[in-house]
């Protein structure tokens, strides 16, 4: 097999995957790195956990370092605390270099990151929105001259999902220069594909790992069925097992919602586990707090969004619990990749109500492997029953307390205020644009309802039974039963 050497990287960038434990390049760095060297556009698409990170800072440092100025090379993450982790990368790889690199994201102070950006860092690594307000309102840096544009987990980008990205990437992408190298990188690549080619015109590479199976082989993958309502006391269960049966345990939980997020976090701390919480809702200061508790082992358990389903890299999580099931299959297939990285053995377990069985049908089909049952002891569940219900409700008194939604509401309007709109106008706006959607949902209902009726009626006209008699019987037999 291939060395970093053979790649065509330089001695220095071979030593510095040595000095990091990057013994033999993955598949995923053997098949992109030659193609980026080349100067091709490259769409790499290969299971989570696999080294498409350093399959993109690794090349792009050979060319800085070939012919380095600032701003080289510019990538966009969908989430703060990736982008944190990819600059991380590229400092380790790139320190002989010198490298300097900034992180714009939001919810970090605006004119620190001006100056930094005036300043021509080689590399800098960007969540869209953020950097977007900079390109609108700051003419003291420029991305004109870039050579290398990434976008990592770019089918999270490029698709419109809870946060949309379109008109940030359109300013991005209207200032960076046509002539320059692009290169995508996520596991889940192929839905989106089409789109992606249209970003990558030069030469594209398209990389994708063979496998029967889109998740990872030494992943462990199992569901629990549990009534909706006793979910809770099943989860409590679970953590209180990988508690006793293991010295060394360390868990994500993924939710759905901010609230029930804060609520479970909450929860979990008054039955004693450590446990820190990462949503939207909490400050940029305390997401990195959270997450620097969980890495560093202090906290054994992290309970989050889908804010960490995408890119994070802490090797020490063994396993990952969906509280819910997964809507799309493509979340999953991120959610559980955050376990069984590199090579690791890893187990993921998602909740099932009788509400979400379709669900796991659908990612069964996606991942091309039929989730296993967990199994667990019923009756030790029903002991603490109770006492989850109680203090669940006792938590969710307390965030009422704390105007939780309110916060939610205010975060918002700020949000708004800082994109130059119209908190009450928006509001206004959207609930127009709600009724102008339910009066064409309406009329789309009816016309399909009259092109209905009109079909049944022509297929009636031309399958209607020869004229018979009256008092014949040789008409349809009149169906029985069901009337
Ligand atoms: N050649 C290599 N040999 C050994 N370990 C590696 C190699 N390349 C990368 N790694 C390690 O593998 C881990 C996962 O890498 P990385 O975060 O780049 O995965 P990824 O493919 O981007 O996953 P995701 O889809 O979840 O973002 C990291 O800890 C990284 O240091
Ligand atoms: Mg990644």
């Amino acid at each position: 097999m291939a060395g970093f050497a053979e790649l065509g990287l330089s001695s220095w960038l071979v030593e510095q995957c040595r000095q990091l434990g990057l013994k033999q390049p993955t598949p995923v760095q053997l098949g992109c790195i030659p193609a980026i060297l080349e100067g091709r556009d490259c769409l790499g698409c290969a299971k989570t956990g696999s080294g498409k990170t350093a399959a993109f800072v690794l090349p792009i440092l050979q060319k800085l370092s070939e012919d380095p100025y600032g701003i080289f090379c510019l990538v966009l993450t969908p989430t703060r605390e990736l982008a944190y982790q990819i600059a991380e990368q590229f400092r380790v790889l790139g320190k002989p270099l010198g490298l300097k690199d900034c992180i714009i994201v939001g919810g970090m102070d605006m004119v620190a990151q001006a100056l930094e950006l005036s300043r021509k860092p080689h590399v800098v690594i960007a969540t869209p929105g953020r950097l977007a307000d900079h390109l609108r309102s700051s003419n003291t840096f420029s991305i004109k001259k870039i050579r290398f544009l990434v976008m990592d987990e770019a089918d999270r980008l490029l698709e419109q999902g809870c946060t949309d990205f379109t008109v940030d990437l359109e300013a991005i992408l209207a200032a960076v220069p046509a002539h320059r190298q692009t290169l995508l990188f996520s596991a889940t690549l192929t839905d989106t594909l089409r789109e992606l080619q249209g970003l990558a015109t030069n030469q594209p590479f398209f990389w994708e790992a063979q496998a029967p199976v889109s998740t990872v082989e030494q992943l462990d993958q199992r569901y629990l069925l549990v009534p909706e309502k006793v979910k809770d006391a099943y989860l409590v269960h679970l953590i209180q097992r990988f508690q006793d049966e293991h010295e060394d345990w360390s868990i994500i939980i993924f939710t759905n919602t901010c609230k029930t997020c804060q609520i479970l976090c909450m929860m979990l701390r008054k039955f004693s586990f450590p446990t820190v919480a990462l949503h939207s809702m909490m400050k940029q200061k305390e997401r990195f707090a959270a997450l620097a508790k969980f890495k560093s082992s202090i906290y054994r358990i992290l309970i989050a969004t889908d804010v960490a389903s995408r890119g994070l890299d802490i090797p020490t999580v063994q396993v990952v619990i969906n509280h819910n099931t997964p809507g799309l299959p493509k979340i999953y297939i991120h959610r559980v990749g955050r376990t069984a990285r590199a090579g690791r053995q890893g187990q993921a377990i998602t909740l099932v109500t009788q509400y979400d069985i379709h669900l796991v049908h659908a990612i069964e089909e996606q991942i091309k492997k039929k989730l296993e049952e967990f199994s667990v002891e019923e009756a030790e569940v029903l002991q603490i029953l109770t006492q989850v219900n109680v203090v669940r409700r006792e938590c969710e008194i307390k965030l009422e307390a704390a105007h939780f939604d309110e916060k939610k509401e205010i975060n918002k309007r700020k949000q708004l205020i800082l994109e130059g709109k119209d908190p009450d106008l928006e509001a206004k706006r959207k609930a127009e644009l709600a009724k102008i959607k339910q009066k064409n949902r309406r009329f789309k209902e009816k016309v399909e309802e009259t092109l209905k009726r009109q079909k049944a009626g022509r297929a009636g006209h031309k399958g209607r039974p020869p004229r018979t008699p009256p008092g014949s019987h040789s008409g349809p037999v009149p169906s029985q039963g069901l009337a």
